[in-house]
């Protein structure tokens, strides 16, 4: 037997692994620490009672012979679809029911998409970036082609009509930055990708999280993006599922390349490979879309985004350039004292005992700069700003 060589190019441990790694080595030296968590994007607040009613119900139903359910239709129960279908009509949005499939979430889709296309494919992926898009390519053994995002294109990358790019990843609201394209530059990205006949893998995870008008929920706001995208949701960070796991993808029937639709030939991966989520979770994530439950999803969301301006405020008060934190759940802050993204980590970490998330983790041009989650819980939130203005206030002054 041989084995997948492309494991040799992917780095030792996945990013958030190596985080937890050297978090537990700190917590086994120092046990009396009060560690402060705003690495990883993992939500804290519980999720609203209105929605695991929901999911405690079905349960009750599976009890019951008249209401007991099997395997459930393939792309995901009718009641889940037609309530997605809604939500993006409130983005101005038609889609078909069978245009989208219920997951367990988008990371895993972003990855499992990849059996669709081709291994000589190149691939084009901003730098920073969410590792998945990185490391699920590599694993297959594909050419990456990196375009730079940094401090100069407002860590927004436009394509380059020199790029021969056949797949794009865009993350928008961005994972790591939290920055966010404006309707006018997807446009100029679906303009690209059409002409080159490429295909964009648009994750929108972070939707939920933007208040500028000016800001597309979805990529198929944009004229044009049902022929060249394909669109990856979670209700993770929405809903706070991200111990529940579901997410939703949807891929238009116009798309096609090579004479194939990608929508049937996800279907056809689907229902080879996956089975489906479960019958509770998908009543859960029904009830998300109800008004009880976008509300209590709202009060969650205005939890997080008041971490996000308290960040953001202390931030500038130490006079620490940084981006994000509006439109989105993350805040990418420069590292002080010229430090790396790893010394910083540590420094922070063993002077503040602050977790955050190192910007060359993400990738090369990640030097230098650090990530900082809202979703830590509110008194966690200030006192992890408390201690990094005693840190750092007075390097700087
Ligand atoms: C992150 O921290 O980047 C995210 O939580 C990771 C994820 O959603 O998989």
């Amino acid at each position: 037997m041989k084995i997948n060589r492309n494991y040799r190019s992917l780095g030792k441990d996945y990013l958030f692994s190596e985080i937890a790694r050297r978090v537990a080595a700190y917590k086994e030296e120092h046990p009396e620490a009060n560690v402060i968590r705003l690495g990883i994007g993992d939500v804290t607040q519980p999720i609203c009672p209105f929605i695991m009613d929901a999911m405690k119900q079905a349960a009750q139903d599976e009890t019951r012979p008249e209401t007991f359910c099997g395997y459930g239709p393939e792309q995901g129960y009718p009641f889940l679809r037609g309530a997605l279908q809604k939500y993006y009509e409130g983005f101005g949005v038609e889609l078909s029911a069978d245009e989208i499939f219920v997951s367990d979430g988008a990371k895993s889709d972003l990855g499992n998409f990849l059996d669709l296309l081709d291994r000589d494919n190149r691939v084009l992926i901003p730098d920073p970036v969410y590792p998945v898009y990185r490391d699920t390519n590599l694993m297959d053994g594909r050419k990456i082609l990196y375009m730079r995002s940094d401090r100069d294109n407002a860590f927004l990358p436009m394509p380059d009509p020199e790029a021969e790019a056949d797949v794009i990843y865009l993350c928008s609201p961005n994972n790591p930055t939290g920055a966010a394209y404006t309707r006018e530059q997807l446009s100029k990205w679906v303009e690209y990708a059409n002409l080159r006949e490429a295909v964009i893998l648009f994750d929108a995870a972070y939707e939920s999280f933007i208040e500028d008008p000016e800001v597309p929920h979805s990529i198929f706001e944009i004229p044009g993006a049902r022929t060249c995208a394909a669109e990856f949701c979670s209700l993770s960070k929405t809903a706070g599922f991200t111990g529940i796991r579901c997410g939703y993808t949807v891929v238009p029937k116009e798309l096609r390349r090579e004479g194939e639709s990608l929508r049937d030939m996800w279907l056809r991966r689907q229902t080879t490979k996956f089975n489906g989520v479960s019958y509770p979770v998908q009543r859960a994530a029904a009830a998300v879309f109800t008004p009880q439950g976008r509300q209590g999803c709202e009060q969650n969301r205005r939890i997080y985004k008041e971490n996000a301006r308290i960040i953001s405020e202390t931030l500038n008060r130490l006079g620490i350039w940084h981006v994000g934190g509006k439109n989105s759940p993350y805040i990418w802050m420069e590292c002080p004292g010229g430090m790396t993204s790893w010394e910083f980590f540590d420094d922070l970490l063993h002077r503040a005992q602050v977790v955050g998330t190192p910007g060359s983790g993400f990738g090369a041009n990640g030097e230098g700069f650090f990530r900082l989650t809202a979703f830590g819980t509110p008194e966690g939130t200030r006192e992890a700003m408390e201690r990094l203005s005693r840190c750092y206030g007075k390097e700087r002054a």
